[in-house]
């Protein structure tokens, strides 16, 4: 874990020296001053020595002003480095983030995530800076406060020594609950994180059922929950104060009481006994700010950890030594394939499934929710590893491709699509970065996006809002078939992408497919028969298990779970359109 934070200091190397150096002799000068002072009184003051006083000012007012240009190029130092670790941090997970295939970001979630992209790393970054600034200043401080007690008063001295047994006890049976709690705090701060998440992300749904005062409750429960732990842990702090005050007043009694009784017996001068006094306010000061230092230090600790995790982890899906750049048609087999997926039950999604796809052929998918038709076709562009047998695409396992080149040429319109900010040539480009705006239009039109496009004054340049809000669930489809359609891809599987889309369009797109894409292999996933009942063949997925696969015809005469959906469908007036919200 050091290793890979230390990495990230990087190109802040210079400045993450510096702080301490400058801290250190900002300290130097701090613990002189007081000494000065002691002369000060007594060399000038007490024996009336003008000249004296002077000097020894002047003296003071250099060391002060060399302190203040040290203070401030130890915080100018510290911010820089600490800023730009944080930053380095971020850019490290997030780069890390862009490797991670589907089942890594299912391991930490997305809300996790975000959750380390944001609050672990300023936890972390706050830390480096106490760690660079204020972990060699009270140390430093400390040591050199004791010291110069000692050489002013070693009887006097003995005063702090109790003051410290008394502050280290006090803390130590503080800390450790503090601490605790305080990392408690942190695995809640998730919990939080994904609740914000998903309201934030799915407020239209929210909105639509009318569920804002349930998803109020549910939020302000969470908050209350981490507002309690803060509660609880900033309750022990401030016992830290009033004990951090009867150390300092019982040391203020305890000095002038020893203090007076030397003057008088001629063993002290004035001058020392302040300057003793300030020594051992800094003393008293150091444990303070150390302490805290450790409580920082610790808190950081879990969240260190949680970052490291994201920045160690290893994609699983990764390039073979030599892999396959092309694939040569759209033949898909999968020979005798179980799946199931690393962050869910251990339970097979997929069950013995064994079939075999023709290049050119059209495919429908049909099978109740959750019966693992997403599941089957992720398969295939390889966004999952099998858990037991192969598929291949082309006649050569997934597994044997440069995944790039694969994922070109398996063009996937997932079942959650998505939309990015900016125009719609933009997002078309996704698809093919080269593609003119001639061939973007073509794209369109076999998707059927064409009409509304030519509608909008700017056409092409249309903008898309963040997530393509601005944009019907239909005609968000209908982009991103034709953002897949312009990879020119030799297998386009849509999953249901056109549950939002009216039933003559969804016709019409799957005609221009006939025609215009006849080499490809299309895969249609979706929950109306009328979608799939023209494709060649078509698959129907029951639990996992492929239970029928062939034309709608003879699934009609075979398959009784086929024929079901077939009437009941028939029944509801053919048509199965749900709205899609988002
Ligand atoms: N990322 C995931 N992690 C764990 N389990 C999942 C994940 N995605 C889907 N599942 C589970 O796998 C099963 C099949 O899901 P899916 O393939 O999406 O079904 P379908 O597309 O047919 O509705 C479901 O039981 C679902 O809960
Ligand atoms: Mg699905």
């Amino acid at each position: 874990m050091l290793k890979t934070f230390k990495a990230c200091i990087g190109q802040y190397k210079k400045a993450t020296i510096l702080t301490p150096i400058f801290t250190s002799l900002e300290v130097l000068m701090e613990v002189l001053i007081p000494f000065i002072t002691a002369s000060l009184i007594d060399k000038g003051i007490n024996s009336g020595d003008m000249s004296a006083v002077i000097k020894y000012g002047l003296i003071m007012l250099l060391l002060a002003f060399v302190s203040l240009f040290c203070g401030f190029m130890s915080g100018k130092y510290s911010a820089e480095a600490s800023t730009g670790f944080a930053a380095n941090l971020r850019e490290k997970m997030y780069k890390n983030i862009q490797t991670y295939s589907f089942s890594n970001i299912d391991k930490f979630s997305t809300a996790g995530l975000v959750t380390r992209l944001t609050t672990d790393v300023t936890n972390v970054q706050n830390a480096f800076m106490m760690i660079i600034r204020m972990a060699i200043r009270p140390p430093l401080m400390l040591t050199m406060s004791i010291i110069m007690c000692l050489s002013i008063s070693p009887s006097l001295s003995m005063v702090f020594l109790v003051a410290i047994v008394f502050l280290a006890t006090m803390i130590i049976s503080i800390l450790p609950r503090v601490n605790k709690v305080f990392s408690e705090t942190f695995s809640k701060y998730d919990d939080l994180n994904a609740e914000v998440q998903e309201n934030v992300t799915g407020i239209r749904v929210v909105k639509s059922y009318v569920r804002e005062e349930y998803e109020k409750k549910k939020f302000s429960k969470a908050a209350n929950t981490l507002r309690k732990l803060f509660e609880k842990a900033e309750g022990m702090m401030a016992l830290v104060s009033p004990i951090m005050n009867l150390a300092v007043y019982g040391c203020i009694v305890a000095l002038s009481w020893f203090g007076a009784h030397q003057i008088v017996g001629g063993t002290l001068t004035t001058g020392q006994l302040t300057s003793t006094f300030s020594y051992i306010m800094s003393i008293l000061m150091s444990l303070m700010m150390l302490s805290m230092v450790i409580v920082m230090i610790t808190m950081s600790f879990a969240s260190a950890k949680r970052i490291d995790a994201v920045i160690n982890e290893v994609a699983d899906i990764q390039n073979p030594e030599q892999p396959v750049m092309e694939v040569v048609d759209g033949s898909i087999d999968f020979d005798h394939v179980n799946f199931s997926y690393a962050s869910g039950s251990g339970e097979n999604v997929l069950n013995d499934i064994d079939l075999h796809i023709h290049s050119g052929e059209t495919i429908g998918i049909i099978g109740g929710t959750g019966s693992g038709k997403s599941t089957f076709v992720s398969l295939i562009s390889r966004l999952y590893d099998v858990t037991k047998g192969d598929v291949k695409v082309g006649g050569v396992n997934v597994k044997d491709y440069d995944i790039d080149t694969l994922r070109n040429e398996v063009s996937v319109v997932l079942q959650k699509n998505v939309l990015f900010s900016g125009t719609v040539l933009e997002n078309l480009r996704w698809g093919n970065e080269n593609a003119s705006e001639e061939e973007c239009w073509k794209a369109c039109e076999l998707a059927c996006a064409d009409e509304f496009l030519k509608k909008n004054p700017d056409g092409l340049q249309a903008r898309v809002e963040q997530g393509g809000n601005n944009f019907s669930g239909g005609q968000k489809q209908r982009l991103c078939i034709a953002r897949a359609l312009l990879k020119s891809p030799k297998v386009l599987i849509l999953d249901d992408s056109t549950s939002a889309v009216d039933t003559a369009t969804d016709a019409k797109i799957q005609n221009a497919f006939q025609t215009e894409i006849p080499d490809t292999t299309k895969i249609i996933i979706s929950q109306r028969i009328s979608s799939v009942k023209n494709a060649d063949r078509i698959i129907v997925i029951d639990n996992g298990k492929i239970s029928g696969f062939d034309s709608h015809e003879n699934l009609l005469k075979t398959n009784t779970i086929y024929r079901e959906i077939e009437e009941a469908q028939n029944k509801a007036g053919g048509d199965f359109d749900k709205p899609q919200m988002d």
